[in-house]
């Protein structure tokens, strides 16, 4: 059993205390500064033990750290657990800003820390999948890229307004949340986020959040176009990623919530042809993610984000905010 310390047990911690409790290959404890959710999540998880300050833990006892804390927190946390060389998961995105980004990296590398970053769509199935059809060569080059993405969040986190995403400081919003997801896929998909522009409003949400609820950007990856349309207000919960490549076109199509298609076309007869398809992989996001990253820990081949990536993704998203001035 690995004895692994989540910290931060709040929407996203919660996902993580059941993914590494499902792989049965864990024991947990929790740590959170929040002194009534520790007291619930006592009472309904299998927790060894509970904890209200990180940094009076000592960590070395622990074979992982999961760091589920708003964005602001996370590299002074991982730093802390280079330090005591403890292998460690980080929620994405990496930070707010590029302070002290650098020197974990380094400090990182020095110690030969197993870590990744939790971008979760890498370890889910049809991602995989979508991306080995990409390395394929079915579609030829891929030349450009657009990824659609639309759902209510306030539908599935009614707490949005209290939370991370409510702030730019702590990494909320359209741009700095979901987005940085996308830029994650597309680095794994198609190359290294070069230049990047963008609009960002808070369209919807009004008071309620202090950034924005819809974003629109463009950049480019390894001299490939790319376009990133998003928002956090529709009704319909949508996800669509379309490459364009010399040879044909793949698309990868969130049909519902529970369902995912990959299609394929390489004419203009209007018949896109099923690849594959993936049901329910929502249930099990969490237990994928968690799987992939102790796979990591056991020196196992995975396609985790590294912390040099999720920095890459960072500035990409921080230069889009500068050239814009948004
Ligand atoms: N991978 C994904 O798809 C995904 C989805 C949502 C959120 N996230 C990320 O997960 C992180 C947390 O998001 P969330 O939705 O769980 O937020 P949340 O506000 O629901 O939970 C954060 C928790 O951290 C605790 N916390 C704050 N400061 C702390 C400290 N110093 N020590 C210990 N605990 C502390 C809070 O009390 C809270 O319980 C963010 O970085 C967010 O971007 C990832």
């Amino acid at each position: 059993m690995k004895n692994v310390l989540i910290v931060g047990g709040g929407g996203i911690g919660k996902r993580h205390i059941e993914g590494f409790l499902r792989t049965e290959k864990c024991q947990l404890s929790v740590c959170d500064s929040d002194t009534e959710k520790l007291r619930q999540l006592q009472i309904k998880y299998p927790l060894v033990s509970i904890f209200e300050n990180f940094n009076s833990i000592d960590i070395k006892k622990f074979d992982a750290v999961v760091i589920a804390t708003p964005a602001n927190l996370h590299v002074e946390m991982a730093k802390r657990c280079c330090e005591w060389k403890v292998p460690f998961l980080l929620e994405k995105p990496l930070s707010v800003t590029l302070d002290g980004v650098a020197e974990l990296i380094n400090l990182r590398k020095k110690e030969n820390i197993p870590c990744a970053v939790g971008y979760t769509r890498r370890s889910i199935p049809s991602f995989r999948r979508f991306k080995e059809l990409a390395f394929s060569g079915m579609v030829g080059e891929i030349k450009m890229a657009n990824f659609y993405c639309g759902q209510d969040y306030r539908k599935y986190r009614p707490d949005y307004a209290n939370i991370y995403f409510s702030k730019k400081t702590s990494g909320g919003g359209v741009l700095r949340d979901f987005i940085s997801h996308f830029v994650d896929l597309s680095q794994w998909i198609l190359g290294n986020p070069e230049n990047g522009f963008g609009l960002t409003s808070n369209l919807v949400f009004g008071d309620t959040i202090e950034t924005d609820d819809s974003a629109i950007v463009i950049g480019q990856f390894s001299g490939k176009l790319v376009s990133f349309y998003c928002n956090a207000f529709q009704k319909p919960n949508e996800f669509v990623i379309d490459l364009a490549g010399t040879k044909g076109n793949l698309k990868y199509a969130l049909a519902t919530r529970f369902l995912s298609r990959i299609l394929f076309a390489d004419d203009d007869s209007g018949n896109w042809k099923q690849i594959d398809e993936f049901h329910n992989e929502i249930f099990d996001y969490y237990l994928f993610q968690a799987n992939e990253f102790l796979n990591l820990l056991e020196g196992k081949p995975n396609e985790l984000t590294t912390l040099e990536e999720a920095a890459e993704n960072l500035r990409f998203i921080l230069k889009v905010i500068n050239n814009s001035k948004i």
